[in-house]
């Protein structure tokens, strides 16, 4: 019943996401949904609206690459994807317009944690399923199926206990946090934070840098300007590109990063685990962007009613410069 009603709401669904800056899975502008006649398996195509939080690092790239490659035609999909940049309220109206439109299935990457209780909840009365994939949401579980993801706590412990490790003097840290309000950026800090307590490690500083090279650059600069490249020993990034951001900083301040300044971070990006190779980064810890797969059987399985797991969690690796050179080569990201 509601497909058939969302299906006449399909055409001005398209033409409002078109509007709103989504395009369908392929790069064929004309390819638009089929108005949530697929059904949910037995053959039929799906169509899917995937939420992503935008376009601001090498990891986004891949994952989004990973979500169209899986969510394709011929894995039986219409993907209808929108990317933020990294805008919370846009990427709800990206959301609301996927309801109105009568989708199968709704994949959302949520930009941050808090803020999503309503339209969730708009979702489940439209009998819409909400699969959650890379990062989580603080509104209640019964409001999504299932969701896919990393342990971004443990990322940023693993990251902490390498520090702590190797920091043994006192050493003056400061911190490029992903954005503010983020699941990663929450959970990195608290695992790191945790894994470093008691150790002569200080955190002089911490701000955001919004998950982006350019953030990481800017933020990078200010402190130098304020503590000098004498008054930094250590820098935790929240991702890779926020400390390939600081390396250029740290460069262009007249020192030498993973010496002078010893720098890590999490991802393990192919941009990154070169910077590590190359001695510019000390240790990155892995976050898998590969979560296609899982999130199209995801979608099948809970259009098909089977019970799913609510959680499900893709193992990372951590990488020091040995680890790194023998992975880059067969590295897919
Ligand atoms: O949510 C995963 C994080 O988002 C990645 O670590 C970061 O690079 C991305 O922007």
């Amino acid at each position: 019943m509601r497909k058939r009603i969302l299906s006449r709401l399909a055409l001005v669904g398209v033409l409002a996401l078109t509007a709103a800056g989504c395009s369908t899975g392929g790069d064929d502008p004309e390819a638009g949904g089929d108005g949530g006649n697929g059904g949910g398996g037995g053959g039929e195509t799906i169509t899917v609206g995937f939420a992503q939080t935008g376009s601001e690092s090498g990891w986004r790239s891949a994952n989004t690459e990973s979500m169209k490659e899986a969510f394709s035609a011929d894995n039986g999909f219409e993907l209808i994807f929108n990317a933020a940049d990294n805008d919370p309220a846009a990427q709800i109206a990206a959301v609301r317009s996927f309801i109105n439109q009568g989708v199968d299935a709704i994949v959302i990457a949520p930009i941050v944690e808090d803020g999503w209780d309503d339209v969730l909840q708009e979702a489940q009365d439209a009998d819409i399923p909400v699969i959650l994939e890379d990062r989580t949401v603080t509104a209640s579980e019964d409001l999504y199926a299932t969701w896919v993801g990393l342990d971004f706590k443990l990322e940023g412990q693993k990251a902490g206990e390498w520090a702590a490790e190797n920091f043994t003097e006192p050493t003056k840290m400061v911190v490029l946090e992903g954005t503010t309000g983020s699941a990663p950026a929450n959970d990195r800090a608290e695992g790191f934070d945790a894994a470093i307590e008691g150790t002569p490690i200080e955190k002089i500083d911490s701000q955001t840098g919004d998950f982006t090279r350019d953030g990481g650059k800017s933020v990078m600069e200010g402190f130098l300007q304020k503590y000098g490249a004498d008054g930094i020993d250590l820098v935790y990034a929240h991702n890779d590109d926020m400390g390939l951001g600081a390396i250029e900083a740290i460069e262009a301040a007249g020192a030498v990063p993973g010496e002078d300044i010893k720098i890590i971070t999490i991802d393990a990006v192919r941009d990154g685990m070169q910077a590590l190779v190359d001695g510019k980064i000390n240790y990155i810890v892995e976050c898998n962007p590969l979560l296609g797969e899982k999130a199209a059987e995801l979608v099948k399985a809970v259009l098909a009613g089977e019970e799913v797991e609510k959680r499900t969690i893709v193992e990372d690796q951590a990488f020091d410069q040995a680890a790194a050179e023998e992975a880059l080569p067969d590295r897919k990201y």
